[in-house]
């Protein structure tokens, strides 16, 4: 279990136990992630997670580096997926294929994540033809935002059939795995019972081969964001608030630090001597 996770055995992975993902960005959020996870997923939601942007549109390819050679040095066994920031690879399948060339070779990561369904087709097939292990990113997808309008969920009535096309085009072209963003449940199912790839859901119920979340989220780092998409498994923000507050009442009060956390000015003899 020790040899690292790749993008075959992701694609192998169909119709299996349902593959765990999560985003790290860090080391030790690698580490945690790597022990229970089967892919660690350097999202380009690191600009609003870690870095407090208002979207991912600012996320800089040496952002995505930094950030990936973190979470490569964590993992051990997960694959490590990274995300094609906003700008990077959409002019053109050359301009994609330098760039994720990049984020693979100076981070060690097997596969990049881009956004887009048909109309990235064509850039999809040319990376994979080259040594690029591609997820695709269907449904809602964050760096559309300005064109979409908003976070809203992607797929409904008229539009389903449209991200069906897109499941199919993507998969067609080489992608090896895909991630469908708010994307109805009912249809959802039908994209993972249609593909012969694993689909990676969030926000899209459970009939998908595996699910993903913003590690953030899921530990409840923060107390203002709640999507509905998103299930709280810690209260971390609220236990890092009363950590600090106590932090900062024991400093005041001069209850801390005492003497255990002190050095003292000289050394104490020693015990015995064999001389
Ligand atoms: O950037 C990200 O975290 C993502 C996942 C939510 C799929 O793209
Ligand atoms: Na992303």
């Amino acid at each position: 279990t020790a040899r690292p996770v790749l993008p075959p055995d992701i694609r192998a992975r169909k119709r299996q136990a349902p593959m765990v993902v999560l985003t790290a960005y860090t080391t030790p959020m690698a580490r945690l992630v790597d022990a229970h996870c089967d892919i660690a997923l350097v999202g380009d939601s690191v600009g609003m997670v870690l870095h407090g942007m208002a979207s991912t549109l600012g996320v800089t390819m040496e952002m995505m580096v930094l950030h990936g050679r973190s979470v490569v040095k964590g993992c051990q066994r997960a694959m490590v997926v990274i995300d094609m920031p906003f700008g990077s690879y959409e002019e053109s399948p050359q301009q994609a294929y330098r760039n994720a060339a990049r984020l693979m070779a100076e981070t060690g990561a097997p596969a990049v994540k881009l956004e887009g369904g048909a109309h990235m087709a064509e850039t999809i097939a040319f990376l994979t033809k080259r040594g690029v292990p591609v997820m695709a990113h269907i449904g809602l997808t964050p760096q559309s935002v300005n064109t979409l309008g908003g976070y809203k969920v992607v797929g409904r009535e008229g539009e389903a059939e449209a991200v069906m096309e897109d499941a199919r085009t993507v998969e067609a072209a080489g992608a090896f795995a895909v991630v469908l963003e708010k994307v109805p449940m009912g249809l959802a199912a039908r994209i993972t019972q249609s593909l012969t790839i694993p689909t990676i859901g969030i926000g899209a119920g459970v009939h998908c081969d595996g699910q993903v979340l913003v590690v953030d989220d899921m530990l409840g780092m923060f107390t203002d964001f709640r999507p509905k998409f998103v299930k709280r498994f810690a209260a971390l923000g609220q236990e890092a608030d009363e950590a600090i507050a106590a932090y900062a009442a024991e400093v005041r009060s001069g209850a801390f630090p005492t003497e255990e956390h002190s050095f003292p000015d000289t050394l104490a003899a020693p015990k015995s001597s064999t001389a």
